[in-house]
């Protein structure tokens, strides 16, 4: 198969032996990369097919897709290769791919089933969904405003966006978007499959509205707490097990992108949802002060220890353009391009200063489905995470027109596994 990687120019007998990484460690990256169809990582899924490691630091890893013409390869690709990349040790990563054979598709199928009911336990994500953490060095560099913003551009293009407003101290979302009032429980009926029957469950529905041709589905402590002073009182423990709720108990089900309003730093909150979300994409945003750079270039290592895509950098309060159209760089310059460079990831977007970012936050009106030089960056940005960085999942793909045909087949043989356990 092509592969753009250069030739190891290192000499082989110079090359570093101490820090070379094993094949136990890049197999637990592999567990990372979710095929997002079948919803499962691609060593469970019998995808990942073999690790080689040469003396220099390359990493070969040959991949079996379901189909050969699976769309989802650019993205399976793109996982592997950041991820194999990012470790200690590893100087390039060569893909090769195959396909699974007739066997390898059932048994990939099968697990899939097994584990698309033990999954629903863990977070009530669905598979397909999009999951976009936006996070930041330290607060006040307008980490809440990209998160709303970029929510409505999404929205305004049809997608279907879930905020999770995760600073759980210092949340803001719900006066940013304009949306007040309790969130309420409803019983969901049992799974089909799932656990024992008469196990209802409650899942949380999350306060919406309808922007443009989308939707806007916001989770958020303030709705669950009357007023800032007792959110301070749910500190500590309380307060991590309040973001996994959020993750476990609301339905988030038809949400093409998730978008998470992290808290500032590296705190256990962070951890923990790195932890539980393993197929999230990083968005940093930072001032373009230089001196800042150096606490955002930390949440960048803590993504990366997680193993987490880290997607861009999103250069906030970039410049002040005056009526002239002259800009005025109030704070400083490059800290965006600078962190960009240091994480080796793309600046996805410069968003201006300008009056009307704060008043529409202020009054629940994104700027970005206004006009004017910062929406007009807030949709660009928007669009380029769906053409480019992150794109929506194509659930007309690879693997669940292979899904039906690998069913159909089971069901001309009359046997084997999938025959009995298929939903009617
Ligand atoms: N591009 C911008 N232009 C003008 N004001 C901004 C811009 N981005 C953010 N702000 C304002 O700066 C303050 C901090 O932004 P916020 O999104 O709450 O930051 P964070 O979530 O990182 O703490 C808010 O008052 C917000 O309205
Ligand atoms: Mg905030």
């Amino acid at each position: 198969m092509t592969d753009q990687t250069p030739p190891a120019t290192t000499d082989v007998l110079s090359a570093p032996t101490a820090g070379r990484v094993s094949e136990e460690a890049v197999w637990e990256v592999l567990r990372g990369v979710i095929d997002p169809e079948l919803g499962s990582d691609i060593v469970e899924l019998g995808m990942a097919k073999g690790v080689r490691i040469e003396p220099d630091g390359t990493v070969h890893v040959t991949i079996a897709l379901t189909t050969s013409g699976c769309p989802l390869r650019a993205e399976i690709q793109r996982n592997v290769r950041t991820r194999v990349g990012a470790l200690a040790g590893v100087t390039h990563v060569k893909l090769d791919w195959t396909e699974l054979d007739q066997a390898g598709k059932a048994a990939a199928m099968e697990r899939a089933r097994r584990n698309i009911a033990e999954r629903a336990e863990q977070t009530a994500v669905p598979s397909s969904t999009k999951v976009v953490m936006v996070a930041s060095g330290k607060g006040g560099v307008g980490k809440s405003s990209v998160t709303v913003n970029l929510g409505a551009a999404l929205a305004d293009m049809g997608f279907t966006v879930g905020i999770m407003d995760a600073d759980i101290w210092g949340y803001s979302v719900p006066r940013m978007v304009g949306l007040d009032g309790r969130m309420h429980a409803e019983e969901q009926p049992p799974e089909p499959d799932g656990a024992a029957a008469g196990d209802k469950r409650a899942r949380i529905i999350p306060n919406e509205i309808p922007v443009g041709d989308g939707r806007l589905k916001v989770v958020s402590m303030g709705f669950l707490v009357e007023d800032e002073g007792s959110a301070l009182m749910w500190r500590g423990l309380v307060l991590n097990r309040a973001v996994q709720h959020f993750l476990e108990d609301v339905d988030w089900e038809g949400v093409d992108y998730l978008l998470i309003d992290m808290p500032p730093g590296t705190g256990d909150v962070q951890m923990g949802l790195a932890k539980l979300l393993p197929r999230a994409e990083m968005l940093i945003v930072t001032t373009p002060s230089l001196t800042a750079q150096k606490v955002a270039i930390r949440v960048v290592d803590m993504g990366r220890k997680n193993f987490l895509h880290i997607a861009g950098v999103v250069e906030n309060m970039s410049a002040y353009v005056d009526d002239t159209g002259r800009e005025h760089r109030l704070f400083g310059t490059g800290g965006g391009d600078r962190l960009a460079e240091d994480a080796g990831v793309p600046l996805l977007a410069r968003i201006p200063i300008e009056a009307a970012v704060a008043d529409g936050g202020d009054h629940g009106r994104p700027v970005a489905l206004a006009a004017g030089p910062a929406a007009d960056a807030f949709r660009a940005l928007a669009r380029r995470i769906v053409e480019d960085v992150i794109q929506p999942t194509d659930m007309s793909g690879c693997s669940s027109r292979m899904l039906d045909a690998v069913q159909a087949a089971l069901d001309d043989a009359d046997s084997g596994p999938l025959a009995t356990s298929a939903p009617s």
